[in-house]
């Protein structure tokens, strides 16, 4: 889940650095849209290319310092919005030449290790886990939403196998006390059966809380679209993952934009649908053999792009139908 990490020494690596920049090549100049700007790695190698324009959004406020920074070294070429990636239409950018979107998904280290925050199983206290532009928290989630409900998140956006007991505890727990971290660490750790070694096992019911909490299914389907929208003819939409739900839906998209379901051959042949996009490669690009010595934790991204081959602004694309169960999952957050 964590996207760019750090070894132990603390330092800071955007992950796929050298493909992102290989795959939207700013050195031919143009404007660019980060919209997972983090700690601005990405954005501060676009910006060493003199002729680009960049825009960074994040959706946590403590990105502005960081922004604030290279602001003030290119003032005329770099702009930062504290907003959510599936508002990208809020910048009204239809007119704007946008030569290439890119996003990290995920949170930085210096996220993960905030215990404000609260996304880290390896802290204590109240649970939190709102990045930024939320409506509630994981202890809201935790202590307030009834048994079904929560077998659902952790199930669906965890794989969590012992979805059904946990959230049973969960709910006898909550009667006697409010659910802190460390006391949702406590309840997984001694309901869990099967144990494995090599993984917490409050990992797969720490991410799905996470998912839930920022929406993250609805931002990456919402932010994806409306990306598609935007760019340009020429113009490159790219996407670092790290974990299988969210590759899932980026391929399932990128795969929806660029080729053509495969008919029986005993239906009649349908009218040959004419796609905006192309897809140049079908595997997604991963760390090279380096980056993993440096940065282990680069282990699960991917890296996947498609290029427009058309300025049009409306595109055609059942992905919401396609993801609808997990959407109305997060739309569970009604209740709360
Ligand atoms: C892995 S970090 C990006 C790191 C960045 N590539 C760099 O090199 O410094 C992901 C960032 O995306 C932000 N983010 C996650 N979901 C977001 C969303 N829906 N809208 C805007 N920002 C989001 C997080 O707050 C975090 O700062």
């Amino acid at each position: 889940m964590e996207a760019t990490i750090v070894s132990d020494t603390t330092k800071h690596y955007p992950v796929l650095l050298k493909e992102i920049i290989s795959v939207i090549s700013p050195q031919h100049g143009g404007t660019f849209i980060d919209c997972t700007f983090g700690q601005g790695g990405y954005v501060k190698e676009i910006l060493k290319c003199k002729d680009t324009k960049v825009i960074g959004l994040d959706r946590d406020k403590d990105s502005q310092k960081i922004a604030d920074k290279v602001y003030n070294e290119f003032p005329d070429r770099f702009l930062f919005k504290n907003l959510k990636f599936s508002k990208l239409n809020n910048l009204k950018l239809t007119n704007e030449n946008i030569k290439g979107i890119i996003f990290d998904l995920g949170y930085s280290f210096t996220q993960m290790k905030d215990p404000k925050k609260g996304l880290s199983f390896n802290y204590t206290g109240k649970l939190n886990m709102q990045l930024g532009h939320n409506n509630f928290s994981a202890s809201d989630v935790i202590n307030k939403l009834d048994e079904k409900n929560l077998y659902k998140i952790f199930k669906y956006f965890g794989d969590e196998k012992e979805a059904k007991f946990i959230s049973k505890n969960i709910v006898k727990e909550r009667d006697l006390k409010e659910i802190n971290t460390e006391d949702l660490v406590k309840i997984i750790e001694n309901t869990k059966r099967k144990k494995n070694f090599r993984v917490h096992s409050a990992t797969k019911v720490f991410q799905a809380l996470r998912i839930f909490v920022n929406e993250e299914i609805s931002e990456l389907i919402f932010g994806l679209i409306n990306s598609a929208k935007i760019l340009k003819k020429d113009g490159i939409l790219a996407v670092v993952s790290f974990h299988s739900l969210e590759d899932k839906i980026i391929k399932y998209f990128f795969k929806n934009l660029t080729e053509s379901k495969s008919f029986s051959r005993y239906e009649p042949k349908a009218e040959q649908k004419k796609f905006f996009f192309e897809m140049p490669i079908k595997k997604p690009i991963v760390p090279s053999e380096k980056e993993l010595k440096d940065n282990p934790s680069s282990r699960s991204a991917k890296l996947r792009y498609i290029v427009k081959k058309e300025n049009i602004y409306e595109i055609e694309t059942d992905i919401i139908d396609q993801f609808h169960e997990l959407l109305e999952i997060e739309n569970l957050s009604f209740k709360l």
